[in-house]
């Protein structure tokens, strides 16, 4: 007889189980699958283009943040951590996919970058491998592929690690045509997929963040293909600071 349910995680990991595996982008199982989309390196993809994200370069550029501590969450090849550190910051990065952290390392030794790359979960590495308080926590692009009761591990993530007057910054699909899909939350448990990736408005986003002060949040601006920053307008763009 199955009766272990004992505590949030204990829920959590039950809700994560209600996912058909191939529907899985969150969890350790899901590694394999990262794994294959990075494989081709040549795929026109675009995000494996070594740029930063528009919209991190900005607060950078108006000195919305400062270099400090800094850690990329679910940092693919490490586009956005390269960056950070070439203007200063101390960064960790962590990914479930050990091509895509593979990947990130071949560029930081080429970069000549001091990054701290951490292979697995980062829900599970929180408090263990990912220690201490990080100045910035950034994301482009890993939230949107969580199921909303993930969004309980994600807040805690930030809670846990998000020094007081620290920031937190997160690029994620929009709704409407070319964003993420639309459904309800409860959807995509009935489906037990996650089609693609989850839309959110403005106003979901304020809402799951509400323990945050909003700076800014936009639209991303489209870059053109020559542009030195990856810019996509499919995408929400915003940054939060933690009161001190
Ligand atoms: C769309 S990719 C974005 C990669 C990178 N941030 C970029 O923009 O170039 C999303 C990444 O999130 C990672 N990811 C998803 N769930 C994760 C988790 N629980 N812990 C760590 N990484 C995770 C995936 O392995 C994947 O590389």
């Amino acid at each position: 007889m199955d009766r272990n349910i004992r505590t949030v995680e204990d829920v959590l990991k039950l809700l994560d189980d209600l996912f058909t595996p191939e529907a899985d982008r969150w969890t350790n199982d899901a590694a394999a699958w990262w794994d294959t989309f990075y494989a081709d390196r040549s795929k026109p993809v675009p995000f494996f283009a070594a740029k930063p994200d528009e919209n991190l370069a900005s607060y950078l550029d108006r000195r919305l943040i400062t270099p400090g501590r800094a850690l990329d969450l679910g940092c693919g090849p490490g586009r956005n951590a390269l960056y950070l550190d070439s203007l200063g910051f101390r960064v960790d990065a962590v990914d479930l996919s050990p091509a895509a952290v593979g990947w990130a390392e071949e560029r930081a030794r080429a970069a000549g970058a001091h990054i701290r790359f951490h292979r697995g979960d980062a829900f599970a590495l929180a408090g263990t491998e990912l220690r201490g308080r990080y100045d910035l926590i950034y994301d482009s692009g890993c939230f949107h592929h969580l199921p909303p009761h993930r969004r309980i591990s994600y807040l805690a993530l930030l809670d846990q690690l998000l020094t007081p007057g620290g920031y937190f910054a997160l690029t994620c699909f929009t709704d409407g045509e070319t964003g993420g899909s639309d459904l309800p939350d409860a959807a995509f448990y009935r489906d037990a997929r996650l089609h693609g990736g989850l839309a959110y408005t403005p106003q979901s986003l304020r809402r799951i963040f509400s323990d945050l002060t909003e700076v800014e949040l936009r639209l991303m601006r489209d870059e053109p293909p020559e542009s030195a920053y990856f810019g996509e307008p499919f995408l929400w763009t915003a940054l939060f600071r933690r009161d001190a």
